[in-house]
């Protein structure tokens, strides 16, 4: 069965920005030694790309990007052919979450050259690291002091970028500081038959958190779908 994916109504200030994750039943979208992050089911796969032809732009912090062989691009011909059917460029902007500028320059993303990439960093990257970043991808913007300033970071996407749909597919730290600015709409999460365990595996937000209940981010179900032994959740920010 095959779920509608419908753009929403969009801010006109920054992009709509959702989030996609697989998780294990026990909450993690790794192991605790990050060597297994690719757990979840073949529609789960395809899911992920149908949800990237509804975007303009890919995002992903420093670790997913570099720990594992990710292009944060469009996939195979048909799904290009979706987003031109949607009216938006056959490949995808990839945008890279990395403070420190620690991004592996080694890592597949660069290897790939099919569309723009952008870094966004901090004044925490060194001269030496923002020059090597600068030799990387095609823009490298400096968006705070120690940590990025999303709700900047995202309005300068839209004017310099014409991003209006943003995905983040993570990891855990992305995403922590994506719902602490309170910039997220929508969250897509497939909850996958497996236990992980592990005190220090990462789950779907992770960074600083919050300490108070009245702080936490939420959210309302829009819909549930059981596919096999997993479950798809579409959640939407209620704000
Ligand atoms: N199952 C799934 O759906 C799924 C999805 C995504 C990822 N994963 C897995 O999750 C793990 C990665 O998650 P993670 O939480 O460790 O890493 P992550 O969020 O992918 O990347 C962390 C890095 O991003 C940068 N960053 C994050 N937030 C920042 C902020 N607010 N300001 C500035 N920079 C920021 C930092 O880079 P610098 O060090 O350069 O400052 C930080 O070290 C991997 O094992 C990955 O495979 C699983």
């Amino acid at each position: 069965m095959k779920r509608p994916i419908c753009p929403k109504k969009e801010d006109s200030e920054r992009p709509f920005l959702y989030l996609n994750l697989a998780m294990t039943a026990d909450g993690k979208i790794a192991t605790a030694n990050r060597a297994v992050s690719s757990f979840s089911s073949r529609r789960d796969r395809e899911h992920l790309l149908e949800l990237r032809t509804t975007a303009d732009a890919v995002m992903s912090g420093a670790r997913t990007v570099d720990l594992n062989l990710v292009t944060l691009g469009p996939g195979p011909a048909r799904f290009r052919r979706q987003r031109l059917r949607r009216g938006l460029a056959e490949y995808n902007l990839r945008i890279i979450v990395s403070g420190a500028g620690s991004i592996d320059p080694r890592a597949e993303v660069f290897k790939k050259r099919f569309s723009p990439i952008i870094i966004l960093t901090t004044r925490r990257a060194s001269a030496g690291r923002r020059e090597r970043l600068r030799r990387l991808a095609d823009e490298v913007k400096i968006c705070g002091a120690r940590e990025i300033d999303f709700r900047r970071a995202l309005r300068w996407l839209r004017q310099k970028w014409g991003v209006k749909r943003l995905l983040c597919e993570g990891g855990g730290e992305v995403n922590d500081a994506l719902f602490r600015a309170g910039v997220v709409d929508e969250l897509h999460l497939t909850v996958c038959p497996r236990i992980f365990g592990g005190r220090t595996a990462p789950t779907i937000a992770d960074g600083v958190g919050w300490r108070r209940l009245a702080q936490a981010a939420k959210l309302r179900l829009k819909s549930a779908r059981r596919e096999g032994d997993e479950m798809f959740f579409v959640y939407q920010a209620d704000k």
